[in-house]
């Protein structure tokens, strides 16, 4: 459990889903503009944003490819969460070497560590030509124009925004789900966190351009709608509708040929029991919430400052759990963060027992610059981080191995999202986000099957397409 909603980091099958779909994309491009290629690290709302500059680049005439040797202009877009993930972007940039091919390629670096460590880019990195934050994207076409007409050592980093990256042009990797950036930036202030200097503040895009687009993906064929945002929840309408983040939930559900709603990340502090209702009222939102905690030590969240203590976290689960669907709940948390003591790790410990998660994203705490906590003592040596974490961990794998094992017999309802040709399986997920592999076809793809499941792991199910008698009792 290494990556979360918001850690896919290299080499996770969403970073392979997305290299494959530009390698299938180059080869139907007949265009022969320049190749650009671009490599994103991070979360969903980078994967999103890549998406939306690769339709911005080729509104422009540029054709993607699938690997940076082929390309003339590649882009990295960064995640600066960890000091892990910060890293990766430099070791890409120490492979181009001045003069071999910075002469010929154009380099750019985008997202959270573009706008973290602009300088530090150029220092490490003379080759570089772009150094542009996720704020800035929206000059995106501007600062291109500067690029063609030969400006090297262009930035664009200003967080003084309230424009969201919205464009009409967008080359989603995926075609069955779509991703809807619905608010951009965060305003909270955890103390471990870089988000809100790597995204800047807050902005929520009006909830008629949000519908009108889930209507045109509606349209062309998309069938699930994943609403995004660092913070979803906090969401707030600048259209003369004001719909309340509930209303908007319940109206892009509303929306005909749209079969499954996410939306990630909520914050606990703004989640309330008109998201649950909604979930009761319609059938196209999922049954299933990712509710990050962080921590179940008041002590450590007070620290952090997550603006809710324990108990009242557990009001929230409380609120899910009466709902008239089973949700299923996920999580993130953090050990080792600074002054967690034996005492404050046993109390997340126990609050895995006390809720019973469904998934569980579990991160050593990392220090990162800027941050409030980066000046605090960074008081839990490595090791025993280390420690925390595979205790967590396996805590957490027999608890989901629990909660899987009550879904055998059972058939469910699955989108089929992926294909395993070695192996003959077809991979589908189930509206609660659990992923079932049962034999199949590569043209089942992007179809909604019954599936009845016939064993159960940790972290997957196994099962059978379902008969006409088990198909009768299909959970949704
Ligand atoms: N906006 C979301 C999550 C954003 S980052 C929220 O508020 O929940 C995704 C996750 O990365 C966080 O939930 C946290 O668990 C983890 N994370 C963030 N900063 C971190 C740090 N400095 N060290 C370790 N993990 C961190
Ligand atoms: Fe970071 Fe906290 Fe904002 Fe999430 S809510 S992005 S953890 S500052
Ligand atoms: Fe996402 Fe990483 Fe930035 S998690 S918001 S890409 S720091």
């Amino acid at each position: 459990m290494t990556s979360g909603p918001f850690q896919i980091l290299p080499g996770s099958p969403q970073l392979f889903e997305s290299a494959k779909a530009q390698g299938d994309f180059a080869r139907v491009c007949e265009s022969a503009g320049k190749p650009f290629y671009i490599e994103t690290f991070g979360c969903q709302m980078n994967v999103h944003d890549s998406e939306k500059v690769a339709g911005v680049l080729m509104a422009r005439g540029y054709r993607p490819v699938s690997s940076p040797e082929e390309a003339e202009v590649i882009f990295y877009n960064t995640c600066s969460i960890r000091e892990k993930a910060a890293q990766k972007v430099f070791s890409r940039l120490g492979t181009y070497r001045k003069g071999r091919d910075s002469d010929r390629k154009i380099i750019g670096v985008l997202g959270c560590v573009a706008q973290q460590e602009a300088d530090r880019i150029f220092e490490r990195a003379p080759h570089v030509s772009l150094v542009c934050g996720s704020a800035s994207y929206p000059k995106l076409p501007d600062l291109l124009d500067q690029l063609e007409s030969g400006h090297r050592r262009i930035t664009g980093l200003s967080l003084d925004t309230d424009e969201c990256f919205e464009t009409e042009m967008t080359r989603r990797d995926n075609r069955f789900r779509a991703y809807i950036t619905i608010i951009e930036g965060c305003d909270k202030a955890c103390t471990y966190c870089v988000v809100p200097m790597t995204r800047g503040p807050e902005r929520s895009r009006p909830s008629n351009t949000i519908l009108s687009e889930c209507r045109r993906l509606a349209e062309e064929g998309f069938t699930e709608i994943q609403l995004l945002g660092q913070t979803v929840n906090s969401y707030r309408d600048p259209a003369p509708a004001r719909l309340s983040f509930a209303e908007l939930l319940a109206r892009v559900a509303e929306v005909p040929g749209v079969r499954r709603v996410r939306f990630t990340t909520s914050h606990p502090h703004d989640f309330s029991a008109d998201i649950v209702e909604a979930i009761d009222r319609h059938p196209a939102l999922c049954d299933q919430i990712h509710l990050p905690v962080q921590s179940g030590s008041n002590a450590v969240l007070q620290r952090m400052r997550r603006t809710y203590t324990r108990e009242e976290y557990l009001e929230k689960i409380h609120c899910i759990r009466s709902a008239k669907r089973a949700i299923s709940i996920s999580t993130d948390m953090i050990v080792g963060f600074c002054g967690e003591t034996i005492e404050d790790f046993e109390e997340t410990l126990s609050l895995l027992d006390e809720v019973g998660y469904d998934q569980v994203f579990s991160f050593k705490y990392s220090p990162r610059p800027k941050t409030v906590a980066g000046h605090l003592e960074d008081s839990v040596p490595e090791e025993e981080k280390g420690r925390r974490l595979s205790v967590l961990q396996a805590k957490q794998r027999e608890i989901q191995n629990q909660r899987n094992q009550t879904c055998v017999e059972q058939t469910y309802e699955v989108l089929v999202e992926g294909f395993q040709p070695r192996l003959g399986q077809a991979v589908g997920r189930t509206t609660s986000n659990r992923i079932v592999n049962f034999p199949g076809e590569p043209s089942w793809l992007g179809r909604y099957m019954n599936v009845r499941v016939t064993a159960s792991g940790p972290n997957s199910l196994v099962g059978e397409l379902a008969t006409e008698q088990t198909a009768g009792q299909v959970k949704r």
